[in-house]
């Protein structure tokens, strides 16, 4: 199984092996430079002290006055500086210190035997054992000449302890590791804030793949940041509203294809069923009608028949509504003001509205574009919705038909709308209302809707319900001006 880092947990992990890299060489450099300091001080100071103590008993040294050199070394000598020998000119230790006497390691070495150069000085480490322990050492030796002459007397070597000097050094270094390691800590710090300031986006954006991935394009990433991310999350969230539509589209194009073909094999079954029933129809209607015109026929044979005969009837209208929901043919497009159209489709209706005493409203904009439809086919659409609203409201119902522009451009519409304060349709039948036969009526036949939608579809317009604040229907009816159907 491969190890899954994530891109937080990377980012540290690459992000610690640089810090420690760059404060580890940062230390490591100043702590060298540090060290060569404090001992360069230490021999700075130390060839002084030489030069003193040369100075100082340069006087004793052309008497050969020992005894007094003796005593001036005695009176120098402490924890820092822990011995001094004066040589003669062929390196035969002269006087020293008590301290060091018989530690030949020590006093019996000249650096500069016979080396006249009045310059010439000899540094040099070296671990000693000195007052019951062994200690490191910087031992120092200069040349020493007689005043006033250019021979060279001999030399002095002083043995400077590197104790001080190890225990500065110790402090340095423990301050530049509390130092790195302050700096390490921030750095770390700093570096998880990073991390996550970078990593939070990323997981946001994955999380919105992820759910897309599922098919859940509902919420957007939220990332607000001007950068590369913020400009990735706005694509990305464009990219999902795109694929949103798209599926939308899909979908609903999907639905209009299950419609389209549910239409066309309920038509073709409808078509046949009609063809089949309407001949012998004819037939038996002309019988019947034969019958009753015989004389020698009692009154209540005659009521059956006519009963009959209106049974008939009403298979004949369904079977003419039938055909006329199947049959597919074209538009006769002709241009027709939208009023002269709805009024004709109320002055068939006039005598039932009359009936009722219902209230006809009528709110059509003046000037408003022609349209270019086929006028018996529209005009079948508003007497369907119209008859559905007549069937829906008790008398002194009332219904407002208006008629206004919509759209803009070149996708001008006019906005039909034909409302009712009848019965109301509950939101469960919402969309089942356009659905071929869907009735709930006693003797409804369920497709005026679906005829008119048709109709309208074919115009290219769209036939839907609307909500409306007072109870009762509203249905509209959006037709393109310049129909290219
Ligand atoms: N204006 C309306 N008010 C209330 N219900 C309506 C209205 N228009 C249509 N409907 C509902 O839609 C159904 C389908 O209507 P339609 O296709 O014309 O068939 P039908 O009128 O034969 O029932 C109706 O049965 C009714 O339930
Ligand atoms: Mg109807």
């Amino acid at each position: 199984m491969k190890l899954r880092i994530s891109l937080h947990t990377r980012f540290t992990i690459w992000f610690t092996f640089l810090l420690v890299f760059l404060v580890g060489a940062i230390l490591f450099v100043i702590e060298k430079r540090e060290v060569n300091t404090i001992f360069e001080e230490l021999k700075n100071k130390g060839l002084l002290m030489a030069k003193n103590m040369a100075d100082l008993n340069s006087g004793s040294l052309r008497l050969w006055d020992t005894e007094t050199i003796q005593a001036n070394i005695q009176e120098q000598i402490n924890e820092k500086l822990l011995y001094v020998v004066f040589y003669d000119l062929y390196a035969t230790p002269l006087v020293y210190n008590q301290e060091i006497a018989g530690k030949k390691e020590i006093f019996s070495v000249s650096r500069l035997p016979g080396d006249a150069r009045p310059d010439s000085i000899s540094f040099q480490t070296q671990d000693v054992y000195l007052a019951k322990r062994v200690q490191r050492v910087l031992e120092i030796e200069i040349p020493i000449f007689v005043r006033g002459s250019p021979d060279k007397w001999g030399s002095v070597k002083i043995g400077l302890s590197l104790e001080d000097m190890r225990k500065e050094i110790r402090r340095t270094r423990l301050a530049l590791i509390l130092i790195g390691v302050s700096g390490f800590l921030l750095g770390m710090i700093g570096a998880t804030l990073l991390a996550r300031r970078i990593s939070r986006p990323v997981k946001k954006l994955v999380d919105g793949t992820v759910r897309i991935s599922k098919g859940d394009f509902s919420r957007k990433i939220e990332i607000n940041s001007q950068d590369e991310l913020g400009n990735l999350a706005r694509s990305f969230n464009e990219m999902s509203a795109r694929l949103l539509e798209t599926r939308e589209q899909m979908e609903e194009t999907h639905k209009k294809l299950i419609q389209a073909e549910k239409l066309a094999s309920i038509g073709k079954l409808a078509a046949t069923i009609a063809h089949e029933i309407r001949n012998p129809l004819t037939s038996v209607k002309l019988n019947i009608q034969k019958v009753l015109e015989d004389d020698r026929l009692e009154a209540m044979e005659k009521e059956h028949l006519a009963i009959t005969q209106e049974g008939i009837g009403q298979i004949e209208k369904f079977v003419k509504e039938l055909l006329n929901f199947t049959r597919v043919s074209g538009l006769q497009l002709a241009r027709f003001p939208v009023s002269q159209i709805l009024e004709e489709s109320v002055k068939m209706m006039v005598d039932s509205f009359r009936q009722k005493r219902i209230a006809i409203e009528r709110k059509v904009d003046e000037g408003l574009p022609e349209v270019l439809v086929d006028g018996d086919k529209m005009r079948q659409v508003f007497l369907n919705v119209l008859r559905n609203a007549y069937e829906a409201v008790d008398q002194n119902g009332k219904i407002i038909i208006s008629a206004a522009l919509a759209g803009n451009g070149q996708a001008k519409k006019i906005r039909v709308r034909i409302s009712d304060s009848g019965c109301g349709i509950p939101d469960k039948d919402w969309e089942n209302i356009f659905e071929p036969f869907f009735t709930t009526k006693p003797s409804g036949f369920g497709l005026g809707l679906a005829n008119a939608r048709k109709i309208v579809e074919q115009h290219k317009g769209v036939i839907r319900v609307v909500k409306k604040r007072s109870a009762g229907t509203a249905f509209e009816i959006l037709i393109p001006c310049e129909g290219e159907p």
